[in-house]
């Protein structure tokens, strides 16, 4: 080797998962940034770390792949641009090598997946809009071999969609209804919803929101990008469940046709919606995708969205907001974000934050004020899931990286991508060995 890098681990006592995946991201753009092109590794942790071997393979390459993602397709390309081209994960033990194998190769597969959503999250909403997102799933689903169904303005009012009609309504964008079928077990009639919010921009629309800041917004669809890209990786992992993904996608804008603050809005499953302020569309548009989960009997229900600015005042940008109704499916996703380094915390469903919600005209409103604004947004919700078992994340906090760290980069960090495909193969597996 022309050179040899020696990283730090830390305490041995303190060393986990995490600690590997963080490292080799560092490490991998620091040995890009010295113009290394081919790297090779041992596996950080599994010796005297004493990891399970298939466990730090795993992270290393999750680290390893997120940690040199870049976003520079609208730049000009550099002259010589720096280029990890090859990583050689290096094990002594052949005894430990299939391990490893499997290791690398699942987090190479999620660490693409996350990469994808990141890619579809960063791109600027001239581009990015409802139309090319639905070109972005339909081309990955002809790829990985998965059913793609892209739905129109026709069918939304076929099926009665009349909050992601209303939130469009601005738009000079056709809004699209995105659906992808992974089937990894035929037999069952089973299948488990994957549900994110896709504004592809929010303006706030006639609620208009502030200047400052508002390019953020064209991030305001990455829970879509995370459940099309939990997707990609589901299909390669092949594991044994049914999994369908819903994306409703839209502007927010405020055009002369636009909703207006009071309008009533239906949706899907009847229930009627005061709007208060426009800038509270992404609870209108899940209306309408919960709706459609509960009456294909999809169950559970996970929904992904960047809903509410009070989940980054509750939680700050360190930890995705979790909301539900059903503990069991809560305490699998906690555990498939411990797995993924990926933080979660739940935030409490008292009966009382209901309340806030009541409306004079309709059966509900779209804002409670201020008080326990991520809770309320989450209530508004729940009312469209009936009695299935649903879990609600708000990312609004964790969608997006000021900083570079680890895994990080500046700009779209592909949370929740690994933690959804680790509760779906959690899943399979526990069911696989329940007695039938
Ligand atoms: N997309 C925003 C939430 C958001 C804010 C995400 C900042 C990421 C960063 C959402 O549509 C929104 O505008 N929510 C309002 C709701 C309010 C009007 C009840 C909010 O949080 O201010
Ligand atoms: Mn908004
Ligand atoms: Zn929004």
């Amino acid at each position: 080797a022309l050179r040899v890098v020696v990283v730090g681990l830390g305490k041995q006592e303190d060393l986990k998962a995490d600690t590997v995946r963080k490292a080799a991201g560092n490490v991998a753009r620091r040995v890009r940034a010295l113009g290394a092109r081919k790297v090779a590794t041992v596996v950080h942790g599994a010796g005297a770390g004493g990891l399970d071997p298939e466990t730090a393979a795993q992270a290393l390459a999750e680290g390893a792949v997120m940690g040199l993602y870049r976003f520079d397709r609208h730049k000009q390309p550099e002259q010589e641009p720096k280029r990890v081209e090859e990583i050689t994960v290096v094990e002594a033990d052949a005894g430990r090598l299939d391990a490893v194998r499997r290791g690398v190769e699942r987090g190479r597969i999620l660490a693409e997946a996350a990469n994808f959503a990141r890619d579809l999250a960063n791109e600027p909403a001239n581009v990015l809009t409802p139309t090319e997102l639905a070109a972005r799933a339909e081309a990955m689903a002809r790829e990985a071999g998965l059913t793609c169904e892209v739905y129109d303005r026709p069918w939304m009012e076929q099926q009665g969609m009349g909050g992601l009609l209303g939130v469009a309504r601005g738009s000079a964008q056709p809004p699209k209804f995105i659906v992808l079928h992974y089937r990894g077990d035929p037999e069952s009639q089973e299948a488990l919803a994957l549900v994110g919010k896709g504004i592809t921009f929010d303006t706030g629309g006639i609620s208009i929101k502030p200047a400052q800041g508002m390019e953020e917004m064209k991030g305001d669809m990455s829970g879509a990008a995370a459940v099309i890209a939990a997707m990609q990786a589901i299909a390669r992992l092949r594991p044994r469940i049914n999994v369908t993904a819903l994306a409703p996608a839209t502007e927010n804008m405020p055009g002369g046709n636009a909703t207006k603050p009071g309008d009533v809005l239906r949706a899907m499953n009847g229930k009627t919606m005061e709007v208060i302020n426009t800038d509270a569309e992404g609870r209108l548009i899940l209306a309408d995708a919960l709706s459609y989960a509960v009456q294909h009997k999809l169950s559970p229900i996970v929904d992904v969205a960047t809903l509410t600015g009070a989940c980054i005042v509750a939680l700050g940008t360190v930890a995705t907001g979790a909301m539900t109704n059903n503990a069991e499916v809560l305490r699998e996703i906690m555990a498939a974000g411990e797995a993924a380094g990926e933080k979660f915390w739940e935030l409490p469903m008292f009966e009382e934050y209901r309340e806030l919600i009541k409306s004079d005209v309709a059966d509900i409103k779209n804002t409670g004020g201020r008080d326990a604004g991520a809770i309320t947004a989450a209530w508004f919700l729940r009312e469209f899931v009936d009695d299935t078992p649903w879990v609600h994340l708000d990312m609004a906090g964790t969608d997006n990286s000021k900083k570079e760290e680890g895994p990080w980069v500046k700009g779209a960090t592909g949370i929740p991508v690994r933690t959804l495909v680790n509760f779906v193969l959690a899943r399979a597996e526990r069911r696989a060995g329940a007695p039938k």
